[in-house]
Order: structure tokens, then sequence, then C-alpha cells
């Protein structure tokens, strides 16, 4: 057994940026591979806490076959669908599941890492900040393609959203450590208002390196 609890955690958000088209399912990594219960069989070894850079590392060698991870993916019209694969005592492991225009609220995750793998589809990601008279700025975004791997600190603030170019579904992994008890949302009237574009005018879209032009 391991102990993460003695890691260093300095990363707000962390992130591997978009690495081009390539698909998280089938692609070949340089490095051992897992698949995604013998990822989450290595994840068992641990105890306590999963501090980021390990998280981030093992789920960078992820390689999840559409079989395995077929029974999570499960929708809903109404909003993004969050499927668990399995908990325990130090950490959760979710796939969400979101159609087209599906987002989250803007949240952090309370006292819980997470890392984030785009399974399938294009993920949106913006990044918040608390200014000084208790409003929210926007401080980052960010078009995240299949096989990529993003990360937050339990106090970071973001969202995420679907908003692919052409609309697809989106199919990302979650593992948040420990798993998340608690999470605050809060309302977009919190956001200080700048020009319309707000959020899609300010993601940096790219493929294989080369900005694009935001759709
Ligand atoms: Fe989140």
């Amino acid at each position: 057994m391991f102990d993460a609890t003695s890691g260093a955690s300095p990363f707000g958000f962390m992130r591997a940026g978009c690495a081009g088209d390539r698909e998280a399912v089938g692609f070949t990594a340089r490095y051992q591979t897992f698949g995604l219960h013998e990822f989450l069989d290595e994840l068992d070894e641990y105890v306590g806490a999963l501090p980021l850079p390990l998280l981030t590392e093992l789920l960078s060698r992820v390689v999840i076959t559409p079989e395995e991870i077929h029974d999570y993916v499960q929708f809903d019209p109404n909003r993004y669908r969050r499927n668990r694969v399995r908990l325990r005592a130090h950490y959760e492991a979710l796939v969400l599941c979101w159609r087209p225009d599906q987002i989250s609220p803007i949240h952090d995750h309370g006292e819980s890492n997470c890392a984030v793998a785009v399974i399938s589809g294009e993920a949106v990601e913006i990044g918040f900040a608390w200014t000084a008279d208790g409003q929210l700025r926007v401080v980052s975004s960010q078009r995240l393609c299949a096989g990529s791997i993003t990360a937050a600190a339990g106090p970071d603030l973001h969202q995420v959203a679907n908003w692919s170019h052409p609309q697809r579904d989106l199919v990302t992994l979650h593992i948040y450590s420990p798993p998340l008890m608690r999470m605050e949302t809060y309302p977009e009237s919190k956001v200080l208002r700048v020009p319309a574009t707000r959020v899609k005018g300010l993601v940096s879209f790219s493929a294989r390196g080369h900005r694009q032009q935001a759709g």
C-alpha cells in the first residue's frame, strides 16, 4: 500500500491542454497503460487523498475501450449526467455524459482534488477567481479535445460545457479524491459582466498546436 497523503498539491488548475484530435479510446501511449478497471485497481492500492500530480500522471496512462465504458455512458436529455463507476473511502470515479450545449454550474470541489480526462468529444473549461468585492471573474478558458486531462484542487472554481463544433456528445472521466462530499455552486449573476462573448469568445481553440478560429 502507498500513502499518498504526504504528496504536496501545489497546483491550482493543471492542464495538459489539447494535444490534437487524438481519441482517448485506443490511442497508443508511450508508457505502461491501464484499462479503466486496471486504473481503478491501481488507485485502490493507495490510502489517503490522492495528490493531483499522481492522479493526473496515472490518468494520462488510461486507455479505455468502448466495451469497458459502455455501461457508464448514459445521457440525460435535460442536464449532464453523472454515472458512478467506483466509490472507495479515498476516491470516487464517475463518467459524466454531456449532450450538446449541456453545461455545469460554476462550482468548486469542496475538499476534493479533481482530475478529468476527456474520453470522447470536446469540453470547454472556464476558470474563475473571486474579486475583492465578491464577484467572479473569468481567468482562463480552454477547449479540451479527446485525450486531454485537466485537474483542479478543491477551492478552484470552474465550469465545464459541451460547446463542441460541430455538435456532438461529450464523455468525460472524473476522479475525485477524497470522494466529493460537498461542492458549492455559484450563480451566473456573480460573474463580472464583460463583453457579450465573455465565455465562448475567450475560449482558445487549437488543433495540433495551431490556433484556430473560434466557432
Ligand atoms: Fe468540476
